[in-house]
């Protein structure tokens, strides 16, 4: 595992932002794995600034998201899909047809999960997987369990992480009770994966999936594994490593 420790969130997103753009320059034509939330988004700013300034273009770029709340439309303002319009795509000329979220309103979640992996699969897996990191050590919608569920499938989000997710709803009952989630096994395949990571309330998380024993009950320890790992974090996000 790298691990870069930068000041604070600005300077966290402006490299997890380098990287991103350095995969995109490398292989034009890359699978990027993206995540919603709040961290990423400094990131997907300084990405739609790049491409802005005309250094960096998403034409030929196929994306993969991590996951989706099941039953929100994708115009619903709290959606992923929504999420991934108004903060990166509807910005950059990635090009519609190459965006995939699952879909939250998919009436047999089973089918939609299957679906969702075989298009991953059919795209080669993710080249570079960005990954926030869940106060609990969930990736994606992967919650601490006592496995680690390989392919996309629906999850039963656990309180801590809908109280985390409250913050974006009118209370934490409109906060949707399931998701659907690449497994764990399909953000593995990934060839490189960027976790990023901001904040105090991550240090537990971060130290956890850094150091701790690799255990389905921290998700995110299983990177540990994972040949090419890149964690950027912001000073406070670190600050449970030695
Ligand atoms: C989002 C996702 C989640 C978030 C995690 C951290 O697509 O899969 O795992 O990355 O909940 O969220 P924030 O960044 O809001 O702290």
């Amino acid at each position: 595992m790298r691990i870069y420790c930068e000041k604070d969130y600005n300077a966290m997103s402006r490299r997890a932002a380098a990287i991103i753009a350095a995969q995109v320059v490398s292989k034009p034509d890359c699978v990027l794995g993206l995540a919603t939330g709040s961290t990423p988004i400094g990131a997907y700013q300084q990405l739609v600034k790049w491409y802005q300034q005309g250094d960096l273009s998403f034409a030929q770029v196929r994306s993969v998201n991590l996951d989706e709340y099941v039953g929100l439309a994708p115009t619903h303002d709290q959606s992923y899909r929504y999420f991934m319009q108004h903060n990166l795509f509807d910005h950059v000329d990635i090009v519609p047809e190459n965006t995939n979220v699952p879909s939250g309103l998919a009436p047999d979640a089973g089918l939609e999960c299957a679906r969702y992996e075989d298009v991953v699969k059919a795209l080669g897996y993710a080249d570079l997987q960005l990954l926030g990191l869940g106060r609990n050590g969930h990736i994606g919608f992967n919650e601490p369990c006592d496995h680690f569920p390989v392919a996309t499938h629906l999850v039963d989000l656990t309180q801590s992480t809908i109280e985390a997710n409250a913050r974006f709803f009118a209370s934490a009952d409109d906060v949707p009770k399931q998701a659907l989630t690449m497994g764990i096994g399909t953000i593995m395949r990934a060839r490189s994966i960027l976790v990023v990571a901001s904040g105090a309330d991550k240090a537990d998380a971060v130290a956890k999936t850094v150091a701790g024993p690799v255990t389905p009950e921290v998700p995110a320890s299983i990177l540990q594994l994972h040949p090419n790992v890149t964690i950027i974090g912001d000073e406070a996000a670190l600050s449970g490593l030695k």
